[in-house]
């Protein structure tokens, strides 16, 4: 046909362990034809993952690799490269995968490994993010999109979006409100990396061109 040319979407890989919610947005983003990515597989370390059924609804193709069924993190690592590699995935997101990668895992999907964390990074690493951000009294708290380094919850920050934080929150009622940022993040995220519109010099991650191009305070909430 004249005129007509199609170009290739990303090739994603969506790692989960839970309800999948982010997943779900990645999902439903996906359903817009001229979004620029499309979900290969997703892969869940528990069975009882309640993404799965959300990727099985969709049509999207699920494995589950228990850690449990390896000696150590090295093998399990290797499992997940391989189901990767073998659907030929340009881009792997994690969403709630509530294990630590090797070093050898981040090093050989370097730049092309995302994760979504429930706080503004630096701050709040690790675990019980929220209830971190409430024993801080911070006013704002919210969600980071970065890329994946060998260290914890480091690495390039390509999206943030700040919610505040309001007196008489509790964790649920902190992490709902900072969800539905990470709903709308996500999606935006992956659709900058796939538009090629995220570079990395000297570890920061700008944004090249477009709406949110030399923004120094991105929040696609704002
Ligand atoms: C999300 O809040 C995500 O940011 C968090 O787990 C939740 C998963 O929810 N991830 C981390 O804390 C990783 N350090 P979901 O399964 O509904 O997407």
């Amino acid at each position: 046909m004249v005129g007509l040319t199609s170009v290739p979407k990303l090739k994603l890989g969506v790692l989960i362990s839970g309800r999948g919610s982010n997943l779900q947005a990645l999902i439903d983003a996906t359903t817009d034809a001229s979004y620029p990515a499309e979900i290969a597989l997703v892969i869940s370390n528990r069975a009882d993952a309640g993404g799965l059924q959300r990727a099985v609804d969709a049509g999207i193709r699920t494995l589950v690799i228990p850690h449990k069924d390896f000696t150590n993190r090295e093998s399990f690592d290797a499992a997940l490269d391989n189901a990767l590699c073998e659907a030929e995935v340009g881009l792997v997101c994690l969403a709630g995968f509530m294990r630590l990668l090797t070093a050898g895992f981040a090093q050989s999907w370097h730049d092309r490994l995302i994760n979504i964390h429930p706080s503004l990074l630096p701050s709040f690493k690790g675990l019980d993010s929220h209830a971190q951000a409430l024993a801080a009294g911070v006013r704002f708290s919210g969600c980071t999109v970065h890329f994946v380094r060998p260290e914890m919850d480091a690495g390039p920050i390509i999206l943030q979006a700040a919610v505040p934080v309001h007196d008489g929150d509790d964790e649920d009622a902190l992490s709902r409100r900072i969800l539905e940022a990470e709903h709308r993040c996500y999606p935006l995220a992956v659709r900058l990396i796939a538009e090629g519109r995220v570079k990395i010099v000297d570890e920061i991650a700008r944004i090249t061109a477009g709406k949110f191009a030399q923004t120094p305070l991105l929040n696609p909430l704002g």
